[in-house]
């Protein structure tokens, strides 16, 4: 397994649609795996294939927190076949916008089809914080951001002040 870099907002890349897979070959396998470790490292509970520069509808998440047993999903190609009509708002944070957080109301209950790291067709259900870290990184894949949901005024600040940060690191490196 490998670390690699996570995109930080704005940026193009963290904007587009991504593509389906057709097969988890290996060059998929390592990607998720790769994916794992570097969401783990950061540390993030999910992460989406288009933060590390990949666009395949690949997504990673951890629900486990704290002292719970680690719980990792390795998701290609998923999509939701029902949720629920309850909302719930959560806090949701990103690796890809550091330090910001904002409340996001999404269904409370969804049913999920997806590919596993070893292409077998699998089906779940999520609820609560785990409903929640699947559709925010779902959103990744089709390039929408957790600050979308949030007001255009507020979006734009924190998205100039990242803009602001980045320049900053990239100077410091310099
Ligand atoms: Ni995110």
């Amino acid at each position: 397994m490998a670390k690699r870099d996570i995109i930080i907002a704005p940026d193009p890349r963290l904007k587009k649609t991504c593509i389906t897979v057709d097969t988890i070959d290996g060059e998929t396998a390592t990607l998720m795996t790769d994916m794992l470790e570097t969401m783990y490292a950061a540390p993030g509970v999910g992460l989406a294939a288009p933060q590390v520069g990949v666009h395949k509808r690949i997504i990673v998440v951890d629900p486990a927190r704290g002292k719970e047993t680690p719980n990792p999903h390795l998701i290609a190609n998923p999509v939701i076949v029902w949720s629920s009509d309850e909302t719930k708002v959560h806090e949701e944070g990103c690796l890809s916008l550091p330090l910001y957080y904002e409340d996001v109301t999404r269904p409370d209950r969804i049913r999920l089809q997806y590919l596993d790291e070893n292409n077998a067709e699998r089906e779940l259900e999520a609820d609560g914080f785990f409903s929640v870290v699947i559709q925010h990184e779902m959103d990744h894949l089709d390039g929408v951001l957790f600050v979308d949901y949030v007001s255009s005024i507020k979006r734009s600040m924190i998205l100039r002040k990242l803009k602001k940060t980045k320049k900053q690191m990239a100077q410091e490196s310099d």
